[in-house]
Parts: structure tokens; C-alpha cells; sequence
């Protein structure tokens, strides 16, 4: 299974801090942003890394990261997502990278507590299909939100006025090479992105996407409150691992 970390996009939420770098490379806690995806994967077995990014400092992620040693990684790959045209397009110029495999991808805005890997291993066995990560959340609008029937996930809705359960989509989504035909036939969506709930909408319509409840704590990383937020329970964690 190939990993794939999606951080492009303009950080708008973010300005001034974003003016003159790329919100990955912003610091959560004590290392840049992108670390922390990166190590989810490491973390999770997956070692061939591909990370799509854009705007005006995209160099700069060669600089921080090179091939990786830091890592363990023998390399990364890179991809350059032209214009911010949503969450599914920088997923597609991963097809080729991905060439027959399975992807895991991760939002590179997003910080799990947890190892994934059980997670991943049994997503190796399922035979095909895709599976989310669910996390309940105090503000559920701000998120792909689960509507879950009877224990089973019967859609999802992208930041709802009125949300049908406080379980938040993590940016953490496991996909068999299907993936890359279903984004090829989105349409943008109202704010004009191709949208990652589309292709989630789809395998649930096909009946072959799983899910999980994360156990540990989440964040996104894309505004001022989550960015400090996750500031915090990085520093936490890394409080507790040293006592
Ligand atoms: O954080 C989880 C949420 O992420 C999910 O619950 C939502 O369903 C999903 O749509 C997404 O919501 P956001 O609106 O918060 O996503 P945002 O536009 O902030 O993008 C998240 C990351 O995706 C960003 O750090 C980089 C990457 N991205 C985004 C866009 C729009 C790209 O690589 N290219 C893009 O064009």
C-alpha cells in the first residue's frame, strides 16, 4: 500500500502566517506540520510516500525533507497540484504513483494521537473498497459529518448547518485503485472543489466502505483555534512519552 499526503491549497485561513510559506511547513509544537503525517504513515508500515503540494514555496518541502533519511525513507516522491481546486484533484495526480496499488491518504493539516497501523493492516485484507476514520467532535459542522444508521455509515455530509451525529470524517482515507476512476468523474462542488465526501459518497452508494472509530485524539491544523489546539496536544503527548 502506497501513502499519499495531500498538502497543497493556499492556507487562506491562516494569512499573514501563510503569506510567505506553506501552512505544512507552519511548527505544531516543535516540528513543522507535515512531520506529523509522515510519521503516521512511517509509523503505520508504509514507506513509499508520495506529497502533493503547491502554491508559491513548494520547493521548500524538498528543503525541510529531502529524501527522507530523517524518516528512515530510502526517498519521497513530489507532485506539484496546480491552482486549488480541492482535496479529490490533488488526489488524482497521485494515480501514476499509485500505479495498481492501494493508497492511504492523509490531509497534511491532520494529527492523530494514534498508531494506525492495526487500522491499515486489516484495510491490506479487505479486497477491495475504502474505509474512514470517524472521531467525535464538539463542532461537527466544521467537518465531513457521519450519518450513521442502525451501526452502519449511510452517507456523508460535507460541514452541515444541522449535523446528523457529531462524528467528524478525519483527512485520513484508505482507498483501493478505484479511487482514481471515481475522482475522474466528479463535478466541483458549490465552493468549486472536487470534493474527498463526493468519492466517500460513492463507495458508500457501491456498499463497500468500512469504518473505525480513532480511540486517541484528532485535529485538523487549518486555522488559528485548531492550529494551537493541536500545538497543545502534541506537547502533551510528548510530556507524557518523557515521564
Ligand atoms: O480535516 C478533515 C476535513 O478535511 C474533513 O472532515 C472534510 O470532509 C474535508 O473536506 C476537509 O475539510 P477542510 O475544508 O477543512 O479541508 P481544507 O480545504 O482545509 O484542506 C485540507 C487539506 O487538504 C489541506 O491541508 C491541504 C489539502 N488540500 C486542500 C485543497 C483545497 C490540497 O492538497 N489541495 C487542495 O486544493
Amino acid at each position: 500500500m502506497k501513502g499519499v499526503i495531500l498538502a497543497g491549497g493556499l492556507g487562506s485561513r491562516l494569512m499573514p502566517c501563510t503569506k510567505v510559506t506553506n501552512k505544512h511547513l507552519l511548527p505544531v509544537y516543535d516540528k513543522p506540520m507535515i512531520y506529523y503525517p509522515i510519521l503516521t504513515l512511517v509509523n503505520a508500515g508504509i514507506e513509499d510516500i508520495l506529497i502533493v503540494t503547491g502554491g508559491n514555496h513548494a520547493g521548500e518541502f524538498l528543503r525541510l525533507l529531502g529524501n527522507g533519511k530523517e524518516f528512515g525513507l530510502k526517498d519521497i516522491s513530489y507532485t506539484f497540484q496546480e491552482g486549488e481546486g480541492g482535496i479529490a484533484d490533488a488526489l488524482k495526480l497521485a494515480e501514476h504513483f499509485a500505479k495498481d496499488e492501494k493508497v492511504f491518504v492523509i490531509l497534511g493539516d491532520n494529527i492523530v494521537e494514534d498508531n494506525v497501523k492495526e487500522h491499515v493492516d486489516d484495510f491490506k485484507k479487505q479486497p477491495y473498497g475504502a474505509k474512514v476514520f470517524l472521531k467525535e467532535v464538539p463542532d461537527p459542522e466544521r467537518f465531513g459529518v457521519a450519518v450513521i444508521e442502525d451501526g452502519k455509515l449511510v452517507s456523508i455530509e460535507e460541514k452541515p448547518e444541522n449535523p446528523k451525529s457529531n462524528l467528524a470524517v478525519c483527512g485520513l482515507y484508505m482507498y483501493d485503485n478505484e479511487v482514481f476512476e471515481i475522482a475522474k468523474h466528479l463535478k466541483p462542488s458549490s465552493r468549486g472543489e472536487l470534493e474527498i465526501t463526493d468519492v466517500n459518497n460513492e463507495y458508500i452508494k457501491r456498499g463497500c466502505m468500512s469504518y473505525s472509530i480513532l480511540k486517541g485524539w484528532w485535529t485538523d491544523a487549518g486555522t488559528f483555534e485548531s492550529l494551537f489546539r493541536a500545538s497543545c496536544l502534541v506537547a502533551e503527548k510528548c510530556k507524557k512519552e518523557n515521564n
